[in-house]
């Protein structure tokens, strides 16, 4: 059961211990900040050398604790350390933002099988990887949890040239639905984020030039996401104020997928 709590609306998460991983840029570093605001000890878990960079900045900027662990969530025992990492140093594990990231752009009929494979092994197995070993440590814990991953618009809309983001990415928003089934019973709630493009060095990599000025015009809002939007989504998904919301795949586009 997803127990009610009366809420606020101030989102809080004084206490709370929190992992995001692709923590150490982009959208992942925004909600990492976004939950030491809000009071929550963050641990940064990403494949760059600069997790404890990252982490040690956000500790003296928001007087939280934090710790950088660097992890590969194509591999297990880098997934396990990195929560049995976060156990350590702040006692248990409450919410997880997960939202490791790989694109490569190519026309379908040309895309290499071990590209194809790359995405699937980070994007859909990797953060699915990351999802059972954190719900493991929530359901010892006894006391339920939040699980955020970041997918994308390519969820709902077809886009030239992202076959195999496409095909990982659709991959979660299937393990999205049957984890919130399964897990609801260990008071864990598991919900998606799906944003348009938006100014990273994921973004700024599929999307420059022409292509770039073209999708501009086809968001109604003429213009591609930031970061801390993105982020500010996460939050909300995190906090118990989203409580009734599980298996849900939350598009913040623009309004891109409104045709
Ligand atoms: N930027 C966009 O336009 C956009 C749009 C929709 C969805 N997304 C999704 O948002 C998420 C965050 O991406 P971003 O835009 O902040 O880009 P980003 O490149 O800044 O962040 C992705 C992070 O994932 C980490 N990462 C990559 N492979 C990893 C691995 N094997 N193990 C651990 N960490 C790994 C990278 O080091 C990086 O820090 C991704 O899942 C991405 O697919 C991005």
């Amino acid at each position: 059961m997803i127990d009610y709590k009366k809420v606020t609306g101030e989102f809080d998460l004084t206490g709370k211990s929190a992992i995001v991983v692709g923590g150490a840029g982009g959208i992942g570093e925004a909600t990492a900040e976004m939950y030491a605001r809000k009071g929550a000890n963050v641990a940064i878990v990403d494949l760059k050398d600069t997790v404890t960079d990252v982490a040690e900045r956000i500790a003296k900027e928001f007087g939280v604790k934090t710790i950088g662990v660097k992890c590969d969530v194509t591999k297990q025992e880098d997934v396990d350390n990195a929560v049995a990492k976060t156990v350590e140093a702040f006692g248990e594990v409450n919410i997880l933002a997960n939202m490791p990231g790989f694109v490569e752009l190519e026309n379908a009929e040309d895309i290499g099988i071990d590209i194809v494979e790359k995405h699937i092994n980070i994007n859909a197995v990797g953060v699915f990887r990351v999802c059972q070993a954190v719900a493991n440590q929530m359901i010892k814990q006894g006391k339920g949890g939040k699980i955020v991953c970041v997918t994308s618009q390519a969820d709902f809309i077809a886009i030239d040239k992202h076959v195999g983001y496409t095909m990982s990415k659709a991959a979660v928003v299937g393990m999205i639905k049957v984890c919130a089934l399964e897990w609801a019973e260990f008071g864990i709630n598991v919900n998606g984020v799906a944003p348009t493009v938006v100014n990273t060095y994921m973004g700024e990599k599929a999307w420059q030039g022409q292509v770039k000025i073209d999708m501009i015009n086809k968001i109604p809002a003429h213009r591609f996401a930031e970061t801390d939007e993105i982020a500010a989504a996460v939050l909300f998904l995190s906090c118990d104020e989203a409580n009734m919301i599980t298996g849900e795949d939350l598009v913040v586009d623009g309004g891109f997928t409104i045709y």
